[in-house]
């Protein structure tokens, strides 16, 4: 799918970056920049930078960056395309279907098409088709509205073994792509059949609302059958970064900034139509932590609703610990025993419901009521393991404060010693310190490794500093600097390869545009590790930029960055002639009578010039 250039200048020119991040993460005004906690990657100090007058974004720490269609793409999991589609939206941009419906489809697109296609297959059989009226009636049976299977597009897979590669065939679906996607499965024998038959179906979706994979459920036990089948990991499902329900919840958790994290499929759907709409479901697997970062997005605080039995409690203890250690606020709400949110929200209705969330628990109650009621701290032995399992996850807590209030609670509470838990906490301590210097190390390396990768060590560091000034004056998108720049050097004049690139593509938007803007060129140059260039030069922490209106106080934006661009020119020739100078010069100790005499002259050529530009070469109001 392709949507023309133009549109796609048309929407980035009227939607501005700071807006569009700004709901996703709370950006302050530091200088000439907005700076916020980076959403990509866990920090406790801010270092995602974002620039209004370049469109761009960077994180310095996890090094994700680029224009206003990045951002959505890496944030809300999505495509280019439909990033652009969302930002054409919101600017009240319309894309014409045929501008680029026609053109070839991507191959993401393509298998989106096909699930979607599927889903519509599965709810016309359960809502259209007299062998659907079992599930119908199975839904029914368990309260589900007709409202809600269309809400959450509910099916029905008819009995069979190729009910659905005979309607995959019929609509001229792709089969090698339905394979991929795992609705259908080709047999020893070779032969193509459903993977879902005789199974209500869930389609599964991608937190912007398209069906990435299917779980099907058996409407009763049977023998040798697992209860829920779901689709294999595709190129547009992995389930280790999927909620279920996200997409319908999304707006909810924003709004009351929390989110209630349930287990399966039916309880999201009961919780939902009872009009509890801030939950998703884990279903199924171990929280992970792509799962968490996810959620985080939306809020930060989290209830876990997980079935009161011990495999439920296991995995709520696991999840605290990765919740913590995301800074996520936890709280915990165990359930009467035997109920699961669903069948909770049928009996007792949404009242109790709220109700049971308001008085939820800190975590380290809950697992301390856990512990107690195993009867861990009655045997000595049993009980030093156990507060060393308690203090653990405490100690992923940051806020010092809030991490000693806990232990004291939780010590009054229990009738614990305060001391034990100190002690233990402070041994715990010492030992994460260590790991997260590791870790900060990793990342340094990781950015040096860099860093050199775009750098040509044979360059004069003075050399490749004022180059780098040089085109970060071109981004910072005056026309007039550009035009002095481009009128004073050659492309050829600079030594960085990755510099000469630059300039090449700058000068070519010059010439179509006149403007240049950096969140523009960005999708315009494909070398990753150039885009990733441009990135960490404009937005580079120590900077002499960062400084130009302290060296230069002055009345307006333009004059000082031409004043800045002038003096730079003027500096970068001054350095290539006296390298010239230099090289001559070792030239004249080792030459011979007639060379001398014409490296005399090329000398004085050389210093004449030098004269010229420290005379001419001067910014004039
Ligand atoms: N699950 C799964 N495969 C299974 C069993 C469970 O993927 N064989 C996942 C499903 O996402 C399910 C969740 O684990 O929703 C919780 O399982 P369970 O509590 O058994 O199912 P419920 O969702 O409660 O379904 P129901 O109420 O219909 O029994
Ligand atoms: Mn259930």
């Amino acid at each position: 799918m392709q949507i023309p250039e133009h549109k796609i200048e048309e929407i980035r020119q009227s939607i501005n970056i700071v807006d569009v991040i700004s709901p996703f993460v709370q950006l302050r005004k530091r200088g000439r920049n907005y700076l916020g906690l980076c959403p990509f990657h866990t920090e406790k100090t801010p270092s995602f930078t974002v620039s209004e007058e370049k469109q761009i974004f960077h994180c310095f720490g996890c090094h994700t960056g680029g224009n206003v269609f990045k951002f959505l793409m890496e944030y809300e999991k999505i495509s280019f395309v439909e990033a652009v589609q969302e930002l054409a939206a919101q600017a009240g941009i319309a894309l014409e279907a045929d501008e680029w419906k026609t053109e070839k489809q991507s191959e993401q697109e393509v298998l989106y098409d096909i699930n979607t296609e599927a889903a519509r297959y599965f709810l016309n059989n359960l809502l259209n088709t007299a062998e659907g009226e079992i599930a119908a009636a199975y839904f029914r049976k368990r309260n589900i509205k007709l409202q809600t299977m269309r809400a959450f597009g509910l099916g029905y897979a008819l009995n069979g073994w190729d009910k659905f590669v005979e309607f995959a065939k019929e609509k001229r679906i792709d089969l090698d792509k339905a394979l991929q996607l795992g609705l259908i499965i080709k047999g020893n024998d070779g032969r193509l059949h459903d993977r879902f038959s005789s199974r209500i179906i869930f389609p599964i979706f991608s937190p912007n609302g398209r069906v990435v994979a299917f779980a099907g459920r058996l409407m009763e036990e049977r023998e040798g059958s697992a209860k829920y089948l779901n689709s294999p990991e595709s190129s547009v499902y992995h389930k280790g970064s999927i909620l279920y329900g996200l997409s319908h919840a999304k707006d909810e958790i924003r709004k009351l900034d929390k989110a209630i994290l349930v287990e399966g499929y039916m309880d999201l759907i009961s919780l939902y139509q009872s009009g509890v709409k801030n939950a998703v479901a884990v279903s199924g697997t171990a929280l992970t932590e792509e799962q968490i970062q996810l959620l985080s997005r939306y809020t930060k605080n989290v209830v876990l609703l997980f079935d009161a039995d011990t495999a439920g409690i296991k995995a709520s203890m696991r999840s605290i610990e990765l919740l913590l250690k995301k800074e996520m606020e936890i709280k915990i709400v165990s359930l009467p025993s035997g109920e699961d949110p669903d069948s909770f929200v049928n009996k007792f209705g949404r009242e109790k419901f709220e109700e049971l969330i308001k008085h939820a628990e800190n975590f380290l109650e809950y697992q301390t009521e856990y512990f107690q009621s195993q009867g861990l701290f009655d045997d000595p032995a049993k009980a030093a393991e156990a507060i060393r399992d308690l203090v653990k996850p405490a100690a992923l807590i940051s806020d010092e404060l809030k991490r000693n209030l806990l232990i004291k609670s939780i010590a009054k509470k229990f009738n614990l010693r305060e001391m034990l838990l100190e002690a233990e906490l402070e041994k715990i301590l010492k030992a994460t310190v260590k790991t997260a210097d590791a870790e900060n190390k990793r990342i340094s390396e990781a950015r040096e490794i860099r860093q050199s990768h775009a750098i040509d060590k044979n360059i004069p560091p003075e050399i490749y500093n004022l180059e780098k000034e040089l085109i970060k004056l071109l981004l910072e998108g005056s026309n007039e600097v550009n035009q002095f720049i481009m009128q004073h050097l050659d492309p050829e004049e600079f030594c960085q390869e990755s510099h000469r690139k630059l300039i090449e593509i700058i000068n070519k938007n010059i010439r179509e545009n006149s403007k240049v803007i950096a969140g523009s060129l960005i999708d315009k140059i494909q070398d990753e590790n150039l885009k990733a260039y441009i990135l960490e030069i404009t937005f580079e922490k120590y900077s002499i930029s960062k400084n130009w209106e302290e060296i230069y106080p002055g009345p307006s934006r333009e004059k000082v960055l031409l004043k800045y661009a002038v003096d730079t020119v003027r500096k970068f020739k001054i350095m290539q002639i006296e390298q010239q100078l230099a090289d001559n010069l070792k030239k004249m100790e080792n030459s011979t009578k007639e060379e001398s005499e014409s490296l005399m002259l090329k000398k004085m050529e050389l210093e004449k010039q030098r004269r010229k530009i420290k005379e001419e070469m001067e910014y004039r109001d």
